[in-house]
């Protein structure tokens, strides 16, 4: 019976000569765990799609419901909690895989002559992957939503003659609000998915048209091939399996939280930016002032156009890497500021002011007393006092605190914070822990 159904479909769609162009495919060299990260990159956007598409039938993008509808899609809705949380690590599992199939292909100079095309095309489609994210990021309409976004915003701003056009698009409007928020869900699920496709569509067809490069060594490549199916799909399969199990691990055991409902009137807040923009958050940092631009957008374009035309920048046809120093020194040592970035910004991030006991002693006052009951410390606690998460910015003050824990009343006229009866040490203690609470 499904033989015959079988024959009866290939006589119409001939799909003995599809199968045929699908996997036949012939890899110089023969399959290799190296080549599964285009495969891997492809399976996540289309995972996130499929994600994607189920949060849209929950997602309101306006200011007043996004928020409260992210919060029904995590608590009430039908493993909403676990489609939420394969999309938040998707986002993330793209960039690694991305990352790991840019480097393969530079590692190997397989962008070289006849190539040129598709590297270029698969630049473009990282930067749409970019895009991607930042605007997926703003969506949930928390904190750290909010406020990043702005700061993207202003940093596209800085761009000379178009930097005013791409944020008049963006933000549309004076103020990052509704109509902000619509454009970036807009751009998020239709323009981006729609230039997505047709990139990947025009990345697999030129992949086709000149076939895979396959080892740096040609010698290899001539002597032995080897069609894509079945040892080169075996072994994509395999990862792609792998890297769903591990999503859905992370789905399961690290729940995404969000942060405050974003708030415009609180410009205190200092977001923090995704893993993958990281570095380049701690590189502004260090360029202040008249250079600022250098970092904000100099560099950055420098970088893009020099990553588009790597193919003419280094055009011999040799693709040993020991051949092509200066493309591996660039390579390794651009590799090097990146982590080095990332891994001071995420040591300045998780640095705790562990070393002051008095700091340690007054963060357990502030438990033991329930201070939290009316104070938030970065999106914990109660609402009835002022936002703690910086106080020390505000009132650096050691003798102000000690004077408003003793009477609340004599420094805050009006104030209904209970006084403290505490002893003056513990009041110290308190006060040294409220001045540690500062940005940065
Ligand atoms: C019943 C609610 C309540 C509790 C409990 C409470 N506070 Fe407050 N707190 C307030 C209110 C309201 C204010 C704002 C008026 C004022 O400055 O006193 C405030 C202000 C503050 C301020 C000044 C903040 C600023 O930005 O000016 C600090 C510091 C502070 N509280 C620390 C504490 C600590 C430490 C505890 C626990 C020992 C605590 N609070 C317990 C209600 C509370």
């Amino acid at each position: 019976m499904a033989s015959r159904l079988y024959q009866w479909l290939d006589g119409r769609l001939k799909l003995k000569s599809l199968g045929h162009t699908l996997l036949d495919e012939p890899i110089p060299g023969g399959a290799s765990w190296i080549y599964v990260f285009g495969s891997a990159t492809l399976f996540l956007f289309l995972l996130q799609a499929v994600t994607g598409m189920f949060l849209a039938l929950y997602y309101a993008p306006t200011p007043d419901h996004a928020y409260d509808s992210i919060q029904y899609i995590e608590h009430e809705v039908w493993f909403g909690w676990f489609v939420r949380g394969l999309h938040h690590w998707g986002a993330s599992a793209v960039m690694v895989a991305i990352g790991l199939h840019l480097l393969q292909v530079y590692l190997y100079g397989a962008y070289k002559s006849p190539r040129e095309v598709m590297w270029m095309v698969g630049v473009i489609l990282f930067l749409i992957m970019l895009t991607f994210a930042f605007t997926g990021y703003l969506l949930p309409w928390d904190q750290t939503a909010y406020w990043a976004t702005q700061v993207g915003i202003n940093m596209m701003g800085t761009l000379p003659s178009i930097g005013g056009f791409l944020v008049r698009i963006l933000r549309a409007g004076e103020t990052l609000g509704a109509l902000t928020l619509s454009r970036f869900f807009a751009i998020h699920v239709l323009f981006l998915p729609a230039l997505m496709l047709m990139g990947v569509a025009v990345h697999l067809f030129i992949l086709r048209r000149v076939g895979p490069a396959g080892p740096w060594n040609t010698e290899q490549t001539q002597n032995r091939s080897e069609p894509f199916w079945p040892r080169q799909v075996y072994m994509d399969a395999v990862v792609i399996v792998s890297l769903f199990l591990l999503l859905a691990a992370l789905a399961y055991f690290l729940p995404f939280p969000l942060a405050d409902k974003a708030d415009p009137a609180d410009h205190s807040f200092v977001p923090v930016p995704e893993w993958y923009f990281l570095f380049f958050y701690q590189l502004l940092k260090y360029v202040t002032g008249p250079l600022e631009p250098v970092a904000t957008w100099i560099l950055p374009t420098l970088f893009i156009l020099a990553l588009l035309f790597l193919p003419f920048l280094d055009r011999r046809s040799e693709r040993r890497p020991t051949k092509r120093p200066l493309v591996m020194v660039a390579g390794i040592g651009f590799l090097i500021i990146v982590f080095g970035l990332l891994g001071i910004s995420l040591k300045n991030l998780y640095a705790i002011p562990k070393s002051d006991p008095s700091v340690v002693q007054g963060q357990k006052l502030f438990v033991q007393h329930h201070c939290a009951a009316c104070h938030r410390i970065h999106g914990e606690g109660g609402k009835v006092g002022p936002d703690l998460s910086y106080v020390g910015n505000r009132r650096p003050d050691r003798a102000w605190h000690l004077r408003h824990f003793t009477d609340p009343q004599s420094v805050s006229p009006g104030s209904i914070m209970p006084k403290l009866h505490l002893s003056d040490q513990d009041k110290n203690n308190l006060a040294s822990y409220m001045l540690s609470l500062k940005k940065g």
